[in-house]
């Protein structure tokens, strides 16, 4: 027998034949489009630490969410960024608030779309903590309250899921309960289960205006060291009733991906956040690397990690490609 006898290369020779033997395949389907949402009428404010991403009024987000469909993406998570913060994220739980109008707006315009909303009050809170805050301390359970409210809003304005991304425990059980009492049992929760203490957030902190205005989330989001404790929240977030669970970030956290997927049957989702999305970017921008290839590679990575949701910014652009 001629030396080596087994010869990886040979299915490596053409493209038809490296399609063949391809073990992971992105589609469109795979993915979902995060949509920053703003007050008022034809407003679109471009993002400037995300080239290419954009601030819509609920009327633009609509028309948005018709050509995202019409790319392919049928699924978008919506963030509101009020005009009005307050102590308590007051504007996050109005019935008539931003969500809830965008939602409606979506829902009109792309009728079979999945709006996914997300449940926090980092963005609605003047202190920009994802909890109330007493003394310097972000609270828990008190907290739990606000964002049952929050998730009734949207849930009542016809969200399809709601995802909360406030890292208190017990949240999950907690909005299942309250959804389930005001009659909102198909609403589903994607639970952002772990989400870790991250810096990669740090250009939907300028997006969302949402930077905590003193001290860090380190108290709340994950340990980045952490992978035991990753599949004990997933674990506690399936007992409590979640439909979907979610890891945040992604790239670097490929490992948890896998470790959750493993570990629990549930649809799981991975975030490819602001921070790795403005990375490739920018690296792109000086030459240094190919912005569709590293987009669609890192995309596929997050994928063969074990996600079958992938939450992107680069949703719309990988999917022009992907036609
Ligand atoms: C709000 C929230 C954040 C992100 C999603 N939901 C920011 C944070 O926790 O600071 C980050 C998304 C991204 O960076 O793309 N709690």
């Amino acid at each position: 027998m001629s030396f080596p006898a087994s010869r990886p290369r040979r299915l490596r020779r053409t493209p038809a034949l490296r399609a063949l033997v391809r073990e992971t395949v992105l589609t469109t389907k795979d993915f979902v489009f995060p949509m920053f949402v703003v007050p008022g009428r034809g407003v679109s404010q471009p993002i400037g630490s995300m080239p290419g991403q954009k601030r819509f009024s609920p009327d633009l987000a609509a028309e948005e969410a018709r050509r995202l469909w019409d790319l392919g993406i049928h699924a978008v998570l919506l963030f509101g960024i009020p005009e009005h913060k307050d102590a308590v994220g007051s504007s996050g739980y109005q019935k008539d608030g931003l969500i809830p109008q965008a939602v409606r707006a979506i829902a009109k315009a792309a009728p079979q779309m999945v709006i996914m909303t997300d449940v926090c009050l980092c963005e609605y809170t003047d202190h920009g903590h994802c909890g109330l805050v007493e003394k310097g301390e972000i609270l828990n359970d008190p907290t739990l309250e606000l964002l049952a409210k929050q998730a009734i809003a949207h849930a009542q304005a016809g969200a399809h899921v709601v995802a909360p991304s406030d890292m208190m425990d017990g949240r999950v059980g907690f909005i299942r309960e309250e959804l389930d009492d005001e009659g909102l049992e198909n609403t589903s929760i994607m639970a952002y289960s772990v989400k870790y203490a991250s810096a990669f957030y740090g250009p939907f902190r300028e997006a969302a205006e949402s930077a905590p205005a003193f001290g860090d989330r380190q108290s709340y989001q994950m340990d980045p060291a952490n992978q035991s404790e990753a599949i004990r929240e997933a674990r506690m977030d399936e007992e409590e009733g979640a439909d979907i669970l979610m890891v945040k970030p992604a790239g670097p956290y490929l490992d948890i991906v896998r470790a959750v997927r493993e570990a629990t049957d549930l649809p799981l989702a991975a975030y490819q956040v602001s921070g790795e999305y403005s990375m490739i970017h920018a690296a792109a921008e000086r030459g240094w690397i190919d912005l569709e290839k590293a987009m669609l590679e890192s995309l596929v990575g997050i994928k063969r990690a074990g996600a079958d949701i992938i939450i992107s910014y680069f949703a719309p652009h990988a999917a022009r490609l992907l036609k």
